[in-house]
């Protein structure tokens, strides 16, 4: 699909300007503001940055300084003083917004629940005080392993009320990836449920909670604390692990938010990489307040009488600012939604959108292309007439998948923000702004203002329209990524020493290839390194490899992305196996499994192609480029001759 997406968008010169009626009464109403906004932010960032901190956000101090930067780390708002918890829930409960939904929540099951602000920063504060109890202090990280319910966000908003930094593991990773991950950020306590429902199946949470640290596996991990959702049994360890509802009850709701530095840290978040060590991504508080703030304002034009709905996980960043941190911040009715699309409900989003009267709807490109393999029938039997603004993210969408979106879903009249951002980048950066951007189907259009983005070479220079380069930032911006957790040089290494400027400036470079067109918009083709997009997901080849090589009868793995319909890359796995195993259909599928046991299922490779041999070059570096072509079935294109042995090409044609 990638180089049907490539093609289609270099022929796409279709043009969706915003209709003066979303324009009128939008945040940023013409593409000259957008301009404006964008020149005067280019010319003096610290000016515009701070202006809008100090209009948008609360503060208990100001700070001294806007930006201190040192290449490659950068401070925000030295000195001042924040609580990301109070901007989402104290500040507004002095306004009538006291009583608006502030969390519409529905269970896999149907059940429902809403919480106004006020009832949402009661049960925070509450539970601040029950981590409290626990002995968690300013500082100590908290893990959270948890299915889609409210206790994640008032986990999340409690962590970062008291000032210890959350780390939300995904709840479709395994055990083994919890560990490693509760390990690294050396958490004192998980929060997890009993279960959670998921695609009509009970998802046991707390039994991998109880495998990840079985035998001191992670052994900073003193408490568990865990919510019951699905009411199956679970062990409790006396001492080590207590029911939420318990302490919830008799906790105090009285917790003032803690002072925090701009620069403390309020989250880590783990994302793949090119080595099989998944990165922890830290975000501090003030940048990342003000820039999922500002971003969920001026793209997602959110007003106070929208119900706004992102459909992804808390588990990762998308989760993160645009469902609980931007929507909240912004005084917003988030709506949260446990289920998935099922075989006993595929049209269940369309269901949510009716029932809640959703006006803004945030999705990703896999969800879009899978319901409109499934037709036009589902969502026309829905009334989907509430919707005003549509979303994308997580990967490219190519031109057909938007237009299915734009007429199907939102009967011709939606803007589509087509948004470009990593969990690095803590929130948007390229994207159309809804009421000033003429938007082309494919393309994630023009940067953010205070965003200076451009694509190119490895030197620094820019490349020449429609020529494809390598996605950098050159500015510093409040929302990025501060460093690597406890690694600053794979900080340093992973993302400033790739494009390596004359003048020695520092850019940010993102790992995405791209190009820009004659009106300096921008069309991402998708990742430049060993990392893999699946369904949105994004998973690094080695971390896959390291699993299968964990396997007693894989001698050898390589593994890479093969074009995909829906999923955009699927997972393809060249085996090579230890002498005295062989190919079976039953080992394939041990292998598959295996790897979902190590990394979670999202990581299960949709192929498995035995091979004895992998084609390596002389200095025996795996030739992955080969292996692309062939898992896409395509001839091989390019340079062969660095091959130790170009017999293998044919061999593997074969195999
Ligand atoms: O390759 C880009 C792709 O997703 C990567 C970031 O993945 P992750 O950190 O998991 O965050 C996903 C949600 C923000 C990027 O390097 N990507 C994300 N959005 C887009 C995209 N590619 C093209 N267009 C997008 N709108």
């Amino acid at each position: 699909m990638t180089t049907n997406t490539i093609e289609s968008v270099l022929n796409e010169n279709r043009l969706f300007p915003p209709s003066p009626e979303f324009s009128q009464n939008a945040y940023i109403k013409s593409f000259e503001d957008y301009k404006q906004i964008y020149e005067k932010a280019k010319a003096d960032p610290e000016s515009f940055w701070a202006e809008l901190a100090e209009k948008e956000l609360h503060w208990f101090q100001k700070w001294e300084k806007v930006l201190d930067w040192q290449p490659p780390f950068a401070k925000w708002f030295v000195g001042g003083k924040i609580n990301i918890s109070y901007n989402c829930l104290d500040r507004h409960l002095t306004t009538w917004r006291k009583n608006k939904a502030a969390l519409i929540w529905e269970g896999e099951p149907g059940d429902t629940r809403t919480l106004t602000y006020a009832q949402l920063h009661r049960e925070v504060c509450q539970f601040a005080n029950v981590l409290k109890q626990l002995g968690v202090h300013k500082g100590d990280r908290v893990g959270i392993y948890m299915p889609m319910i409210p206790e994640s966000a008032i986990a999340m908003l409690a962590c970062a009320r008291i000032g210890a930094p959350h780390t939300v593991v995904f709840g479709g990773f395994s055990s083994e990836a919890l560990k490693d991950r509760l390990n690294d950020a050396e958490a004192k306590l998980v929060i997890t449920a009993d279960g959670g429902f998921r695609k009509d199946k009970v998802v046991a949470l707390k039994e991998q909670v109880d495998l990840a640290i079985a035998d001191n596996g992670v052994p900073s991990v003193e408490r568990v604390l865990v919510v019951q959702r699905t009411k199956e049994p679970v062990t409790m360890v006396e001492g080590r692990d207590y029911w939420w509802h318990e302490l919830q009850k008799e906790a105090s709701p009285n917790c003032p938010a803690e002072a925090m530095d701009s620069e403390d840290m309020l989250f880590i978040l783990y994302t793949s990489g090119t080595t099989g060590k998944p990165k922890g991504v830290v975000h501090t508080t003030g940048g990342y307040n003000l820039y999922t703030h500002l971003t969920t304002k001026w793209i997602f034009d959110v007003k106070d009488d929208d119900v706004y709905w992102c459909t992804a996980d808390v588990g990762w960043i998308t989760g993160h600012s645009y469902i609980v941190y931007g929507p909240l911040s912004n005084g917003a009715t988030t709506l949260m939604y446990e289920g998935v699309p099922r075989p006993s409900n595929p049209g269940c989003f369309w269901d949510v959108i009716e029932k809640y009267g959703v006006n803004i709807f945030y999705t990703a490109p896999t969800a879009i292309r899978a319901f409109m393999k499934m037709g036009d029938g589902l969502p026309n039997a829905r009334n989907l007439s509430s919707l005003r603004l549509l979303g994308s993210v997580g990967e490219p969408i190519n031109p057909e998948a938007w237009m299915w979106y734009h007429q199907v879903i939102g009967g011709e009249k939606c803007p589509i923000v087509d948004t470009w951002w990593q969990t690095e980048t803590g929130g948007i950066m390229i994207t159309p702004l809804p009421g000033a951007t003429t938007t082309k189907p494919g393309s994630c259009t023009l940067p953010f203002p205070g965003i200076i983005a451009d694509v190119v070479d490895l030197d620094g220079n820019p490349v020449n329209v429609n020529e494809g380069g390598y996605l950098v930032v050159k500015h510093p911006w409040p929302g990025m990524m501060r460093t690597v957790y406890k690694n600053p040089e794979r900080f340093r290494n992973s993302y400033w020493e790739h494009i390596y400027p004359k003048d020695g400036q520092y850019f940010y470079f993102a790992g995405d290839g791209a190009r820009r067109d004659e009106e300096g918009y921008f069309w991402v083709m998708g990742r430049v390194d060993d990392v893999i997009n699946t369904s949105g997901h994004r998973l690094g080849t080695m971390e896959v490899e390291s699993a299968l090589v964990s396997h007693p009868a894989v001698a050898e793995a390589a593994v890479v992305g093969r074009p995909d319909e829906v999923k955009g890359e699927d997972i393809y796995a060249f085996v090579t196996l230890e002498n005295n195993y062989s190919p079976s259909d039953e080992l394939m599928k041990e292998l598959k499994d295996h790897v979902a046991k190590e990394i979670g299922a999202i990581a299960r490779p949709g192929t498995i192609h035995f091979t004895d041999v992998l084609p390596k070059t002389r200095s025996g570096k795996i030739m992955r480029r080969l292996l692309r072509n062939l898992a896409a079935g395509q001839e091989v294109a390019g340079d062969t001759s660095t091959l130790e042995d170009v017999g293998v090409l044919e061999k593997l044609r074969g195999g």
